[in-house]
């Protein structure tokens, strides 16, 4: 080859010869690890709280460990493709056939997988200001248009998502609880939308009800959202394993839909999306009741120590059906960035449109207390 045909190397990747929708993609922001900030600032890692990533914080259960070290031995196989055991485990428990359960690297990997499979350039996804960054990430990974209908009082505006919609709408992605506001709608409200697309749009929108925080609910308010699966063709309902359950680091949640929209999503699925360890412990998470009320109950807890701690501090926040509380803090960026040097790492949520707010997980009773100091401290407020 002449020298004159080598191109000039690529300096960043906007000069690579990719699709511009791609090069575009404003990148997902993650919550500050611990190691970090450690390294940064020279601190004491045992003394860092981290409420940034909606983490449990009684970390994983002790029955996933055990499933852990049993499937060590396993590891020098493949993981089982279709998660044979794990999908059983589930459609036991949700009664639901085991042919309508798609597993995924995280209920991340759900969502993704639904834009590889219904969008693609010249198509168009409706989702709500104030949404999960990842509904705009996989649309715009697909080339496809994005829809963002405003929020209302911070949460999804069903009737303003209806009207949205047009004749290249695809998908339409509902967070229910939602992040980072933490906002709920009810099922009579969720059951009333997908009633109102199904029947003016057929099979030709598919709904996604993303419910990662679904666990966090009182039983009272839960929507049966296997039920509306059963009824709904063009549902997908996604649930996570990285909040209540405890396995973040693992990477691991589900989609429930019914076998069409399931198998166009195995056929964008990669074969061993879910490895082997995540599907023992799964297993083993999604039977431990005991594990899940008590995450359901230091959640509810620390909300309440969180909520009360705000009212005090004069502090407007969003309550929340999720396991974190957005509130209004005035100069978001600064009063992170005081956080930090005192040990304290919360999500600035500026980047979604927020730049008065910070997302804060709800933590352990000391974590929170700590982080409320910290806060009544930076803002020159009485902790009480
Ligand atoms: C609303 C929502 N959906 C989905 C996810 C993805 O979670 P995971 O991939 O860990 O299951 C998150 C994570 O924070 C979320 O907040």
């Amino acid at each position: 080859m002449s020298q004159e045909r080598v191109a000039a190397a690529p300096t960043d990747s906007k000069s690579l010869a990719a699709p511009e929708h791609i090069k575009t993609i404003e990148p997902y922001i993650p919550g500050k690890p611990i190691d970090d900030l450690v390294r940064e600032l020279g601190l004491d890692p045992a003394a860092v709280v981290k409420l940034a990533s909606n983490e449990n914080p009684l970390g994983m259960p002790e029955s996933a460990k055990r499933a852990i070290e049993q499937a060590l031995a396993g590891l020098g196989r493949y993981p089982d493709p279709g998660g044979y055991a794990l999908k059983q485990v589930i459609s036991k428990r949700l009664d639901v056939p085991a042919q309508w359960i798609t597993l995924g690297n995280g209920s991340n990997d759900i969502l993704e997988l639904v834009g590889m499979a219904l969008l693609q350039p010249g198509a168009s996804a409706v989702y709500s200001q104030y949404a999960f960054v990842v509904y705009r990430l996989a649309t715009q990974a697909r080339g496809a248009r994005h829809i963002v209908v405003s929020a209302k009082d911070f949460g999804h505006d069903l009737d303003a998502m209806f009207a949205a919609i047009e004749a290249d709408t695809r998908l339409v992605f509902i967070a229910n609880p939602n992040n980072p506001t933490g906002t709920f709608l009810s099922e009579q409200a969720v059951t009333r939308f997908l009633e109102r697309v199904k029947d003016e749009f057929g099979s030709r929108v598919t709904v996604v009800l993303d419910e990662a925080y679904n666990e966090y609910l009182a039983a009272e308010i839960r929507i049966d959202s296997v039920a509306l699966v059963k009824r709904f063709d063009n549902l997908v309902v996604s649930r996570s394993f990285s909040k209540a359950y405890g396995l973040a680091g693992l990477r691991v949640g589900f989609g429930l839909s019914q076998p069409p929209l399931t198998d166009l999503l195995a056929r964008v699925r990669q074969p061993f999306n879910v490895n082997a360890l995540a599907q023992a412990a799964a297993m083993a998470a999604f039977q431990d009741d005991a594990f899940l009320a008590r995450s359901a109950q230091i959640n509810e807890a620390g909300k309440q120590q969180l909520q009360a701690a705000f009212d005090r501090l004069g502090l407007t926040y969003v309550p929340s059906f999720a396991n974190f509380v957005l509130v209004q803090v005035g100069d978001a960026s600064a009063v992170n960035q005081a956080l930090l040097k005192r040990g304290v790492i919360v999500r600035p949520v500026g980047a979604d449109g927020l730049p008065q707010w910070l997302r804060i997980s709800i933590g352990l009773p000391e974590e929170n207390e700590t982080l409320i100091r910290a806060l009544a401290q930076v803002l020159g407020k009485e902790a009480a």
